[in-house]
């Protein structure tokens, strides 16, 4: 049987920490994980097995294992160490006999995104970042449609727009909406994208270092490579649309608390296809993945073991490739979730009475 593994991390220390040992989980604080993890071995997690391709057949078979480092630590320490432990994780899939190898979370962030892993490892590798642009810029659409916020006409906003993520996200929502802003930290990277993105059938571009545009856009993706949440309740456009994409968020928990008249979405969820058993919770129900997993997974179905997107500059191309790879041996974008709960039509609906009411007041 075909074999992979997926690389994990913890991204809020104590609760993610506490799901496989809950006894550190629960005496350690924050700031001792963030500590003891540099010195923390990589950890097996578990097998993940019953994953079928609804058109070829095939099953495949996977393991989670952990980096232990937390986003803060990989952004604090020299880039070298941040590669040795995830070489040294990636060394665990080999020893498993994974053939294909995919990076989670900040451990594809750091750096060059993988080339540099990739190029220490013998097992393939993939960043899983084509397919999470795919898949957010769906969810984004989707959204847009039960909203009832027609494309053509909206103002939509990319925040982390001159990201490996963001960038691809902007240009595939250039050529659906009529007004783009995109927003990061740097105005040259993001003004050089604009220049790029530029052209007849685009959306007209505009550039921000400042969350404030915000309160223009009913559509926004968010996907910075911040550690803390960079998104306030206070931007915000009723009726509007966030797709949170980044791990860790971007979205303020204040903003589901303080904003019943906006539709805050996970970024990145999809049904993978077979009676998967992850034997490990990370967060998700029952038969969910991220989308930078389900490109590990689609590529081990496909028997495509080469090292697949790496690096901060990913193709169209790549992106239109996996999704076809990945719709053909069924993985599907899932139902809308926000701060890991179920989003019902029901919320929906009195999401949008809200913004009714709110808009009228
Ligand atoms: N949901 C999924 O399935 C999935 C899969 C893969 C990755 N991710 C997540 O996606 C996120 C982005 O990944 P990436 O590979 O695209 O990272 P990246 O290439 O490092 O890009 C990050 C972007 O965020 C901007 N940024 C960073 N801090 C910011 C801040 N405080 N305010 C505004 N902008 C800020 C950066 O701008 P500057 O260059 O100007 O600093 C850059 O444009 C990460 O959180 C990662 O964990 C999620």
């Amino acid at each position: 049987m075909d074999t992979f593994a997926f690389i994990i991390h913890p991204i809020d220390p104590k609760r993610d920490v506490s799901r496989k040992f809950p006894f550190l989980g629960r005496v350690l604080t924050e700031r001792q994980i963030d500590f003891f993890s540099t010195f923390f071995p990589p950890v097996y997690i578990s097998e993940i097995e019953g994953i079928t391709s609804t058109s070829t057949g095939k099953q495949v078979k996977g393991w989670f294992i952990a980096a232990p480092y937390t986003p803060r630590r990989m952004m604090e320490l020299p880039e070298g160490i941040v590669y040795r432990k995830i070489v040294q994780t990636g060394r665990m899939a080999e020893r498993l006999g994974a053939q294909m190898l995919g990076l989670g979370a900040f451990t594809s962030v750091i750096g060059d995104a993988g080339v540099t892993i990739a190029r220490s490892l013998d097992v393939p590798v993939t960043t899983g970042d084509a397919y999470t642009i795919a898949i957010a810029v769906q969810a984004v659409r989707e959204a847009a449609s039960v909203m009832d916020i027609p494309l053509c006409n909206a103002t939509a906003a990319v925040v982390g727009a001159s990201g490996t993520i963001g960038r691809v996200c902007a240009e595939l929502l250039a050529e659906d909406v009529a007004r783009l802003y995109l927003i990061g930290r740097r105005g040259e990277p993001l003004q050089e994208l604009r220049e790029q993105l530029s052209g007849p059938g685009r959306s007209e571009m505009i550039v921000s270092t400042k969350m404030d545009v915000l309160s223009n856009a009913q559509l926004i993706l968010t996907v910075t490579s911040a550690v803390h949440d960079v998104i306030k309740p206070e931007y915000l456009l009723p009726g509007s649309v966030v797709c949170d994409v980044a791990r860790p968020r971007d979205v303020s928990a204040m903003v589901a608390a303080a904003r019943n008249d906006i539709l805050v979405i996970d970024g990145g969820m999809v049904d993978v296809p077979g009676p998967v058993d992850f034997h490990f919770n990370f967060g998700f129900p029952e038969g969910k993945s991220y989308a930078c997993m389900a490109e590990t997974i689609a590529l081990t179905l496909e028997g495509r073991f080469e090292d697949y997107t790496l690096g901060k500059h990913i193709t169209r191309e790549r992106v239109d490739e996996i999704t076809t790879i990945a719709e053909k041996h069924g993985f599907r974008l899932s139902g809308f979730r926000s701060f890991e709960r179920e989003v019902t039509p029901q919320q929906i609906e009195t999401i949008r009475q809200n913004a009714r009411l709110r808009a009228q007041r």
